[in-house]
């Protein structure tokens, strides 16, 4: 019998003879570099995990997808899959080329027989995409500070997969798990996706929807990028491998997926329903708020808690998957045990810890009961996110030359070397330039290159325990959320104002830089000739005029305090 959810699906793979030959030759071809997402999106392209896709959208698919989540044939696809490139890689590339794709480490991946070339409207893409044309979206944020401004378009031919070292054995492609499936005779197969930790509820929820659906269990965690600030996916495995104890080894099997999520809610869903059916699976878990990112600049909800079932509901026949919707489901302190929300009568006592209540206790080193996690995931928690007063931290001083940061900078460095207990680090401005950034000027261009060194070297300070000081100017909003996001992972990242007025470091003027840029002596000068936008959100915003160096410094302690950084 065929079964089609079983059955082979297509590769864009050539085989191993071809492979060879055709990476000889591509030595030869323009090369462009991937980013971390185009690699996660070009492994799936070649494995089949974005079949029908042959390649990278070209313009007329690209602008059904936008429009109405459809290719230009009518085939469903909700999410563009697009390579993104620079204006000066662009314009060395016309329709009917061919380039060679590289990995970071400069191996070539695949080919890419270019048919479109086109500046997409970054905007509109926004709009229908992810809902709204707002940066508070991770996706949006990415496609407006990250993504180059130029799309290209065309197939792909594979030529080998993207190498990865970690959990080798946990890694399946879409044929390799329709092949597993078929070996042990699964015919329905229900897949949990997720990008977080399994505690008990997770559990008791994937088993009530494999009894629903009366079927087999895949749980099928997202390890290739998800939302910032996530937990990382090395924790994450080690998490969930150590509850994959805990479920019956017939029944259910867990792979880990390398895509990198957009966060886009409803569409995300339908699309992680087509990627899971590649898969071979038959059914798919949509939770309330599924791939939801969080709060948009006016602090609310990008979507509808439910949008995502409902657009599922209504594609299901196209996707090939059917939904089992999320039950959320709640710990009854007198049974103990976990039910869904819905089924429980009056008068019981609901416990529930959320997400950042969790997040909470695990920075404070505050006990998480038996009934919400497994003492093993928590364990690993702990791991991987020590007691706040314990973990690395940077300290990103932001304002106009002139405005104390460095002198702020560093007393409170000072200060916390006469706390002791961690290594501290001061990456002033004046000193990084001289050290990290000597070749690099002031264009809006070299400037954010400089404060993304700045925001690498303090991560990796963050991540080893230490403390990091940084003080440069940073005029630009979007690069210092970037640097925001490389540290979070690691640790809190405390971006402090230093909000001395530009008549004031004028006035000051110590470095006498103010009056040359007056007389156009120094061009692109920062309050002067250049834009410094302020921080909106900072965790300190520090004012200097009639306050000394000591006090504002310990203003900065007494926050660090206050966010569990440091001992009180
Ligand atoms: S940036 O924008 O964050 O990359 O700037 P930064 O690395 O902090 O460099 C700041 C110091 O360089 C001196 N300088 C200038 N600043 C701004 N604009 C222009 N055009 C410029 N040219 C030189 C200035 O002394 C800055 O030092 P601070 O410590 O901020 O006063």
């Amino acid at each position: 019998m065929s079964l089609p959810n079983l059955a082979p699906i297509p590769e864009l793979y050539v085989s191993h003879e071809s492979a060879l030959k055709l990476k000889a030759e591509a030595g030869n071809l323009v090369s462009w570099d991937l980013t971390p997402r185009q690699v996660c999106d070009l492994e799936l392209l070649m494995n089949g995990g974005f079949f029908p896709l042959k390649g990278f959208l070209n313009e007329a698919d690209y602008n059904g997808v936008v429009s109405e989540m459809r290719l230009a044939d009518g085939t469903l696809w909700p999410m563009p899959i697009t390579l993104d490139v620079n204006e000066a890689f662009a314009e060395k590339i016309e329709a009917g080329q061919d380039i060679a794709l590289r990995d970071a480490e400069g191996v070539i991946l695949a080919i890419l027989s270019v048919t479109d070339k086109w500046e997409p409207n970054k905007a509109l893409e926004a709009e229908k995409v992810f809902g709204a044309d707002d940066v508070a979206h991770p996706a949006v944020n990415y496609l407006h500070n990250q993504a180059g401004k130029i799309y290209l378009g065309g197939p792909i031919t594979g030529i080998q997969q993207p190498v990865h070292y970690d959990f080798k054995a946990r890694r399946d492609t879409p044929n390799e798990l329709r092949a597993y499936f078929r070996k042990l005779g699964w015919r329905r197969i229900v897949a949990f996706q997720t990008r977080n930790p399994l505690h008990r509820a997770h559990q008791e929820l994937t088993f009530r929807a494999a009894k629903e659906a009366q079927a087999n269990l895949l749980i099928h965690p997202v390890v290739g990028m998800t939302k910032p600030g996530d937990i990382d996916h090395f924790t994450r495995v080690r998490c969930y491998e150590a509850v994959l104890d805990q479920y019956p080894a017939s029944t259910t099997t867990m792979s880990l997926l390398n895509l990198a999520m957009r966060m886009a809610g409803p569409r995300e869903a339908v699309w992680h329903g087509i990627i899971r059916r590649n898969h071979g699976c038959t059914h798919m878990i949509v939770g309330r708020d599924h791939a939801g990112p969080g709060k948009n600049s006016a602090g609310q909800d990008f979507y509808g808690p439910y949008d995502a079932q409902e657009l599922f509901a209504k594609y299901q026949s196209e996707i090939g998957v059917e939904m089992v919707d999320f039950k959320q489901m709640v710990y009854i302190q007198e049974r103990a045990q976990y039910e869904p929300r819905d089924e429980v009568e009056e008068g019981v006592t609901i416990l529930d810890i959320s997400g950042t209540e969790l997040r909470r206790r695990l920075a404070e080193g505050l006990e998480i009961p038996e009934w919400f996690s497994f003492p093993q995931v928590v364990k690993e928690l702990r791991r991987n996110r020590p007691a706040r007063a314990n973990q690395g931290f940077t300290v990103f001083f932001t304002g106009l030359s002139g405005s104390g940061k460095s002198t702020i900078a560093n007393a409170l460095m000072v200060k916390l070397m006469e706390m002791g207990g961690r290594p501290v680090t001061l990456l002033d401005g004046d000193v990084v330039r001289k050290h990290l950034s000597s070749e690099l000027g002031f264009s809006k261009e070299h400037r954010d290159i400089n404060i993304k060194r700045i925001g690498y070297v303090a991560s990796e300070i963050t991540k080893n325990g230490g403390i990091a000081i940084c003080a440069p100017i940073a005029p630009y909003t979007a690069t210092r959320r970037a640097v925001r996001e490389m540290i979070e992972s690691y640790g809190a990242f405390v971006e402090v104002h230093v909000a001395t007025t530009l008549e004031e470091c004028e006035r000051r003027d110590r470095k006498g830089l103010y009056a040359l840029a007056r007389e156009g002596k120094i061009k692109e000068f920062t309050g002067i000739s250049d834009p410094y936008e302020a921080p909106t959100k900072a965790e300190l915003v520090v004012e200097t005029e009639n306050v000394d160096v000591d006090n504002c410094a310990h203003q900065v302690i007494l926050k660090l305090e206050q966010m569990g950084l440091i001992g009180a």
